[in-house]
């Protein structure tokens, strides 16, 4: 009986795992990777937008910092992580829609506004609090276009 249920386990086992494995699809590296890249984008902006809001003391040097890291982030080459077939559909641990492959998708063009968004606010970030601000507003709409468009709408 000890045996059976051991079995059993072992047998339980395998199969969790292979029905993960099955559910991710064949891109689950690719997906943690940029989503990884995307709360690091993330982190950067919940420091610049704490001072923006005022629930942090502005400090240049700090915000700098930030800035930096953002757009290294943004720079970063990370075409490699988004092949066609990575989507929600096809691994729903992605919030990625399949809109971003489809004919006549403008992803490309919210990348390049959301680079333009994190050079200004990199120019912005360390002058001063207002220029900081000022910078916020639009790298916080490059963020939120994109995602509106082609991330799973979130609740
Ligand atoms: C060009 C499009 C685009 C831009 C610009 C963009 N994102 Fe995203 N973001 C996405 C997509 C698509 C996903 C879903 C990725 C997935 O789950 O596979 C995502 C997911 C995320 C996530 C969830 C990551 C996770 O752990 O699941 C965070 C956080 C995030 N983005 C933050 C940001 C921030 C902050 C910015 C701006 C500085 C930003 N994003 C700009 C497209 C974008």
């Amino acid at each position: 009986m000890k045996t059976l249920f051991a079995g059993m386990t072992v047998a339980a086992v395998l199969c969790a795992g292979a029905a993960t494995a099955q559910e991710r699809g064949p891109f689950a590296m690719q997906i943690d990777a940029r989503q990884g890249i995307m709360a690091y984008r993330a982190l950067q902006l919940g420091v610049l937008g704490g001072m923006a809001k005022g629930e942090v003391e502005y400090n240049a040097e700090a915000a700098q910092k930030a800035a930096d890291n953002l757009l290294a982030a943004v720079t970063i080459d990370a075409s490699m992580l988004w092949p066609k077939g990575s989507d929600h559909d096809a691994d729903p641990s992605s919030e990625a829609l399949a809109a971003i492959w489809a004919e006549g998708s403008d992803i490309g063009a919210k990348a390049t506004a959301m680079s333009e968004a994190a050079v200004a606010m990199q120019a912005a970030a360390g002058k001063d609090l207002e220029s900081l601000k000022t910078a916020m507003g639009t790298v916080g709409a490059a963020c939120s276009g994109c995602h509106k468009a082609f991330r799973l709408p979130q609740n």
